[in-house]
């Protein structure tokens, strides 16, 4: 049995979904899309949970904010981590979710962002930017930020 999950949504260029593939080791998480899951996700046998996804108008994808909220209190007695990818300066957007999920009171929220490819809106015109983002360096620097906090 898994003691471990990726939650997560991923749709503009499967940015997120591909980086997540490349550095955690399938065989030990349960993956659920969040877009696609119709049954509830049986929360009780994890200890570790990750949510992931791309910054959308600012935030992680809504669906996510609202699973975690209707959620919160079983969250809060597991040990959770969040992986984002952004468009431009994914520090930034970083620190915005450390604070949002601090203040629902997770405290030891560790979280990995990096840029991700972006075609949205006007960016599409010139055909986007960060084409090739998340790129090796990025699905490194994961494994080594899953390594450090034994995820
Ligand atoms: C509807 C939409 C809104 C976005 N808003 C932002 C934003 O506010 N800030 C930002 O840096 N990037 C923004 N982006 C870019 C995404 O965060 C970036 O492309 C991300 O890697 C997408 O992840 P995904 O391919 O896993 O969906 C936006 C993209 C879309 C499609």
């Amino acid at each position: 049995m898994k003691t471990k999950a990726i939650i997560y949504i991923s749709y503009h260029h499967k940015n997120t979904i591909k980086l997540l593939e490349s550095s955690f080791e399938k065989e030990e998480y349960d993956f659920y899309n969040l877009a696609k899951t119709k049954e509830d996700i049986l929360l009780d046998k994890y200890e570790k949970i990750v949510f992931a996804s791309g910054i959308y108008f600012g935030k992680m994808d809504k669906r996510i904010l609202q699973f975690v909220d209707k959620n919160l209190t079983k969250l809060l007695t597991k040990k959770i981590y969040i992986v984002i990818t952004a468009g431009i300066n994914p520090k930034h957007y970083a620190r915005k979710t450390i604070k949002y999920f601090n203040k629902l009171s997770f405290n030891d929220i560790k979280i990995f962002s990096c840029l991700g490819h972006d075609s949205y809106g006007p960016l599409k015109l010139i055909g986007g930017i960060n084409k090739k983002r998340p790129n090796e360096k990025d699905v490194f620097k994961l494994k080594e930020f899953i390594l450090e906090n034994k995820i």
